[in-house]
């Protein structure tokens, strides 16, 4: 299933052992990353949402997964037991991606301040910043004394206010910087901390957004290369920032988006005169 990809084959992974959350099927941004962790000899181990055993075991299996578990990032004792699944197998780990986001489909349709409310609020943040944190203290507490290397994905609507993003838009921000402040305090131990932040692609996630196809479409359109982002992108940066490659980056989000983010006018706006 790797194939689905153009992953590049080589030996920048090799001796490194690591978890992957977020796979739910082939789209899966968590699944590119996981493909070109595989190709670079990674060993890894699989965490996945409770009941989606049939969707992601074939995939793990196809990269020579050394174990798969579920977790549910909102639940401590599902979380205790998949981290000692993890430490049982591995003993010790050197990097660690999250890939994990959620809010309620109000949370992310129409209007933000007419359709935030406190719960939908509160379960955006829990899932999709607040268990980043959680993340980060329980694969610190696995990595060895040589340190390691963390990820997780974000994206531009925590800079700037994309319609229908919303509370996602929010819950982004406090991701970010939830980055830094982690980079902060595990940078002495010589754990790594940063972001990639993709622009809109084609999964899961992305189908439960309204207007979801128009942040593809726009993605395309108004980036500077006026390309989709691509996987094969996305997960290079994600290899460069969980390799050896990384080592004195720390702190950061970087985007892959084709040049999304950088654009100010339009051609077409400037064309107006
Ligand atoms: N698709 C895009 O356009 C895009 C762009 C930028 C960033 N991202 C981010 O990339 C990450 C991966 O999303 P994706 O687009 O690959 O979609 P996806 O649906 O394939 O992945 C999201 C994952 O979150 C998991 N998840 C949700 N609630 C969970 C819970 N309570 N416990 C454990 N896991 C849980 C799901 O099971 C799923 O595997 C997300 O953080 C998303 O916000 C996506």
């Amino acid at each position: 299933m790797a194939e689905d990809y153009q992953m590049l084959p080589g030996a920048l992974m090799k001796g490194k052992r690591g978890i992957v959350t977020g796979v739910t099927n082939h789209q899966s941004i968590a699944w590119g990353i996981a493909s070109q962790l595989a190709a670079q000899g990674a060993e890894l181990g699989f965490l996945h949402v409770p009941g989606q055993e049939r969707r992601v075991t074939p995939l793990a299996e196809s990269v020579g997964a050394r174990f798969v578990a579920p977790a549910d990032v909102t639940d401590d004792a599902s979380m205790d037991a998949a981290f000692e699944v993890a430490r049982a197998t591995f003993g010790t780990i050197d990097f660690f991606v999250h890939a994990i986001a959620f809010a309620p489909r109000d949370q992310i349709s129409g209007s933000f301040v007419e359709n935030a409310t406190r719960e939908g609020f509160l379960t955006a943040m829990s899932v999709s910043a607040y268990s980043f944190v959680d993340c980060c203290r329980r694969a610190s507490a696995l990595m060895p004394e040589a340190g390691g290397s963390i990820i997780t994905l974000t994206y531009m609507g925590s800079e700037r206010a994309i319609p229908n993003y919303n509370t996602m838009g929010v819950a982004k921000a406090a991701l970010e910087a939830s980055v830094r402040y982690a980079a902060r305090d595990l940078g002495p131990k010589g754990i790594r901390v940063n972001a990639v932040s993709p622009g809109a692609m084609r999964t899961l996630s992305l189908a439960g957004i309204q207007g979801g196809r128009a942040m593809l479409a726009k993605g395309r359109s108004l980036s500077a290369m006026k390309q989709d982002t691509a996987m094969e992108g996305v997960a290079g940066c994600a290899l460069w920032l969980l390799s050896d490659l990384g080592r004195s980056t720390t702190g950061e989000v970087v985007h892959v988006d084709a040049g999304f983010h950088i654009m100010g006018f339009t051609e077409d706006e400037t064309a107006e005169g």
